[in-house]
């Protein structure tokens, strides 16, 4: 699967974004390392702490699903109808892909036209994990 192909997985997932308070939506595509895809969007709540990021949203539909290991995430968003140049996953998101990915995992982001490509431990340096508990 190419980055172009992932991110266009997550450009059809964003369709589903349910954000009526902030009016961003964001679409997500995770690829496992068996091959699948789980996308994701994210979905507000009135009381608003409540609300799910797209790439948790893929995160935890993989791992209810049996699938514990990754190869490259894939994130838009945008206001409304528009997509940003670049929509990088909050902080939350990142220690939670932190939890099952290597920091060498790619994250691709930007748009069709124009592909930003980062790693998980760039977005996430010095990071605290499963390493800092004696969890291997
Ligand atoms: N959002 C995501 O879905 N992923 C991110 O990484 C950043 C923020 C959503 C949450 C909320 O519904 C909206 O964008 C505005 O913060």
């Amino acid at each position: 699967m190419t980055d172009k192909e992932l991110l266009l997985l997550a450009v059809e997932a964003r369709e589903f974004a349910y954000a009526p308070y902030s009016s961003h939506k964001v679409g997500a595509a995770l690829l496992g390392k068996s091959g699948k895809v789980y996308t994701g969007c994210n979905v507000e709540n009135a009381a608003y702490t409540p609300t799910n990021c797209a790439e948790r949203t893929a995160l935890f539909k993989a791992v209810s699903e049996g699938e514990r290991e990754f190869s490259a995430i894939a994130v838009v968003g945008g206001l409304g109808d528009a997509l940003s140049d670049v929509c990088a996953p909050c902080g939350v998101c990142r220690q939670v892909l932190a939890e099952f990915c290597d920091g060498d995992m790619p994250i691709i982001m930007g748009t069709p036209e124009k592909i930003v490509r980062s790693t998980l431990s760039d977005l996430l340096p010095l990071s605290f994990g499963k390493c800092d508990l004696n969890k291997q």
